[in-house]
């Protein structure tokens, strides 16, 4: 029977070792066999804090992986050359041969891991007949990450399945390579043209740390945070936007159709980041007005996430809290990727004493918010921002805060 998807709650998690262990007897319950070569694995979600929609156009963000994410089990099927998906939250199971996987994607949830696994044995060297994963394998897929709220259930499925196949099959990937084969498999096979934002911070995710990643020249580094001092809240509006990836993949036109009209005005530039604020406020006029609002957005966001990078390594909450909410000001009025009841929350939080800044988390148009919060206000934001949504819409808002995971990795549920 299909459990429910999860959802961001209070009730304290049952830790990673159990949560497989149950994981692993049902892998055993579906797919028959021992429990022996069963090996568990977790991959985190993320976060993204700063630097809102600027990945796909080469500018700089500011994620970090959060400790709820994808559980994976999975075992080598010896040689039988067939691979079975399967998750605890629906009926629909994938099944087909390891060198006959279909070329098109089905709208279905296993496309995520079809793709990835598509893309490493397109990218495998051909030093042998039989592809690296030629075996066969058996993954179930379980998790306690709320699925299409903006915590990147893609990517923490994507990664996890790479970084999964790698240790199961030797393959000898790096870290890069699993991030490449989950931008495959979520732009060439899913069909969402994402950045490359939320598979890096899933997949070179530190504990109690954030990620600074430059897009353009992917340059990262990894920031440390004081958790004694500031919370990440997340909290869920329960928002799913149907029409969320097309409004998405539509942003993504709109801002190369801002760069292909401003590009001559800056010489060298090769992507939106690279053309000045002024020059897009000079010009904006020349532009398609909703177009002009996107170039808008990501200029003035460019330089708000360079200041947010000065305020975060000052530890000075307050500029960084006074960024996070202009971003979502500007998501509001300039970028049209928010929603009524991520904005109720926003304007809930920011009126509370101890957020410091909040703004919509991830692509937007529903799903969650994230807040920075003064440590030890947790409790008491998280209850006065859920009453103010219950008054509107007649129910809570489930709440969560989060320090930096650890990344993708095996977890022993034996012991
Ligand atoms: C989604 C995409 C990311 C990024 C964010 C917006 O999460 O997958 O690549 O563009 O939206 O910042």
């Amino acid at each position: 029977m299909a459990l429910p998807t999860p959802v961001l709650g209070s009730e304290p998690p049952l830790g990673l070792p159990t949560s497989l262990a149950r994981l692993r007897d049902e892998f055993v319950g579906r797919f028959g066999g021992p429990v022996e070569g069963v090996r568990t694995f977790f991959s985190p979600g993320r976060v993204n804090m700063f630097g809102g929609h600027l990945d796909y156009n080469g500018g700089p963000v500011l994620p970090v992986a959060i400790d709820r994410g994808t559980f994976l089990a999975i075992r080598r099927a010896e040689s039988k050359g067939r691979v079975r998906l399967a998750t605890v939250f629906g009926n629909d199971v994938f099944e087909g041969a390891i060198d006959a996987l279909p070329p098109t994607a089905s709208g279905k949830w296993y496309d995520y891991p079809v793709g990835v696994i598509r893309a490493l044995i397109a990218s495998a060297d051909g030093d042998s007949e039989d592809g690296p994963l030629e075996a066969g394998f058996d993954v179930l897929y379980g998790g306690n990450l709320p699925v299409g709220a903006g915590l990147s259930s893609s990517a923490s499925i994507t990664v996890g399945t790479a970084f999964a196949l790698d240790c199961v099959f030797g393959l000898g990937l790096e870290p890069m390579d699993r991030v490449a084969a989950a931008l495959d498999a979520e732009r060439g096979y899913v069909g969402v043209q994402c950045g490359i934002m939320d598979p890096f911070a899933v997949g070179f995710a530190r504990e109690k740390q954030v990620l600074w990643l430059d897009c353009k020249d992917e340059s990262f580094e990894h920031l440390p945070l004081d958790f004694k001092k500031l919370s990440i809240g997340v909290m869920d509006t329960g928002v799913q936007r149907a029409l969320a990836r097309g409004e998405f993949n539509r942003r993504v036109a709109e801002c190369k159709a801002a760069f292909e009209g401003l590009k001559h005005l800056e010489p060298g530039a090769t992507v939106l980041r690279d053309i000045p604020l002024e020059t897009v406020e000079a010009h904006a006029s020349s532009l398609d007005p909703d177009v002009a609002k996107r170039a808008l957005h990501v200029a003035r966001e460019v330089k708000r996430t360079f200041r947010a990078r000065e305020a975060f390594l000052a530890e000075d909450f307050i500029e960084l809290g006074q960024a996070m909410t202009e971003t979502h000001r500007s998501f509001q009025t300039h970028y049209e990727c928010s929603c009524e009841e991520l904005d109720v929350l926003v304007d809930a939080a920011v009126a509370q004493e101890g957020v410091f800044g909040s703004r919509l988390t991830g692509a937007g148009f529903g799903g969650c918010i994230v807040m920075l919060v003064a440590a030890g206000a947790e409790a008491e934001v998280s209850r006065v921002v859920a009453n103010a949504f219950e008054a509107r819409y007649g129910r809570r808002p489930p709440a969560a805060f989060f320090q930096g995971d650890a990344g993708p990795r095996e977890v022993d549920c034996s012991a």
